[in-house]
């Protein structure tokens, strides 16, 4: 059975499992095919996910226009979250937060994700220029006028923390990258999270995949898949193989309770960090199944130390 949140400062109550959006952007991501995706997202539902994470930027709307198409009628039973912030123009991408610009993206997510409101608006990334008041202000505007249910942040580190404390309370959730294969921001998503109030979500739950059990030391990836570049460290030298040696850890872990790999992955995001809810991306239905496995029971207290400690 799924487990379910209500996301802080709102009344939105959210699968703990987010099918994420990036895989629907088919762009960057390797071979995926349209049907599939669409099969994906209706899977997910049946299955109790009724929260989906994407963004303006993946695939360059790409991914907001097929969530839309695969969601159709049920729009109105699910919570749908996207972003703004990145903007690529003339091949060139770059940081915008200004309130002009949230009015033009804003608008261009309603169209495609054809729908008359956004359940959470998250900024994707801070721009360094804009105020985070201006900021706020423009999204309190959009939410009176019914455009978004609420907003949240994305990629907030501690640094960020004293621009951010006096509006603790008005952020639902916050989403930073996290995993067995990346400890790195578990300040911002347990003590960050409690200063400003808010949910914390992680991204990259699986290590963009290296955590499902299914590669080894010999992967390669075509270079329709980012993960073929260096900056995607999971996939790459000394890191790589540390990934691989968590996941020969799990995979007893797996057996004893009879799940996917995959599931004690992100089974050990929702008991470690248990308010939050885990962004997993999936190509198919079969892989949003494999992550709904990590749902309805717990790591004992054992598996949780292993784990912990290997990953550190
Ligand atoms: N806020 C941000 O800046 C930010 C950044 C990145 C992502 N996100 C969000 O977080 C979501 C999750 O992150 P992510 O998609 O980058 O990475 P992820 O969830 O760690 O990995 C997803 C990939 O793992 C593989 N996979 C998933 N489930 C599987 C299963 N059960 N068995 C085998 N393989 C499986 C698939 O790729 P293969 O089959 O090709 O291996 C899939 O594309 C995104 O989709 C997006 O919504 C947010």
């Amino acid at each position: 059975m799924m487990e379910y949140i209500t996301l802080k400062n709102s009344d939105i109550k959210v699968s703990r499992i987010c099918m994420g959006g990036c895989p629907m952007g088919q762009y960057g991501w390797g071979d995926v095919q349209e049907q599939e995706l669409l099969d994906t997202v209706n899977v997910a539902i049946e299955n109790g996910v009724n929260f989906f994470d994407t963004a303006d930027t993946y695939g360059l709307g790409k991914s907001e226009e097929t969530l839309a198409k695969a969601l159709g009628e049920k729009r109105q039973d699910v919570v749908i979250a996207t972003k703004f912030g990145v903007r690529v123009e003339n091949g060139k991408t770059f940081y915008d937060n200004s309130p002009a610009y949230i009015e033009k993206a804003l608008t261009d997510s309603l169209r495609r994700l054809k729908t008359d409101y956004i359940d959470v608006y998250q900024i994707h990334y801070r721009d360094g220029v804009t105020p985070i008041g201006d900021v706020v202000d423009a999204l309190e505007k959009y939410k009176a006028k019914g455009y978004i249910r609420s907003y949240g942040l994305s990629n907030i580190y501690e640094e960020d923390l004293n621009e951010l404390k006096s509006f603790s309370g008005k952020f639902v959730s916050m989403q930073d990258e996290f995993s067995l294969a990346c400890r790195k921001n578990e300040f911002e998503l347990t003590d960050l999270a409690k200063q400003l109030l808010l949910t914390p979500m992680t991204w990259g739950s699986l290590g963009q995949g290296v955590l499902t059990g299914k590669y080894d030391i010999n992967a390669s990836f075509g270079s329709n898949d980012r993960r073929s570049r260096e900056i995607y460290v999971n996939f790459h030298g000394e890191k790589f193989r540390k990934n691989l040696e968590i996941v020969e850890k799990m995979r007893p872990i797996a057996e004893n309770h009879n799940v996917p790999v995959s599931a004690v992955a992100l089974r050990f995001i929702l008991d470690y960090l248990k308010d939050s809810v885990v962004l997993v991306g999936a190509k198919r239905p079969s892989q949003i199944l494999g992550n709904i496995a990590a749902t309805d029971w717990c790591l004992t207290d054992d598996e949780i130390k292993e784990l912990d400690l290997i990953s550190k």
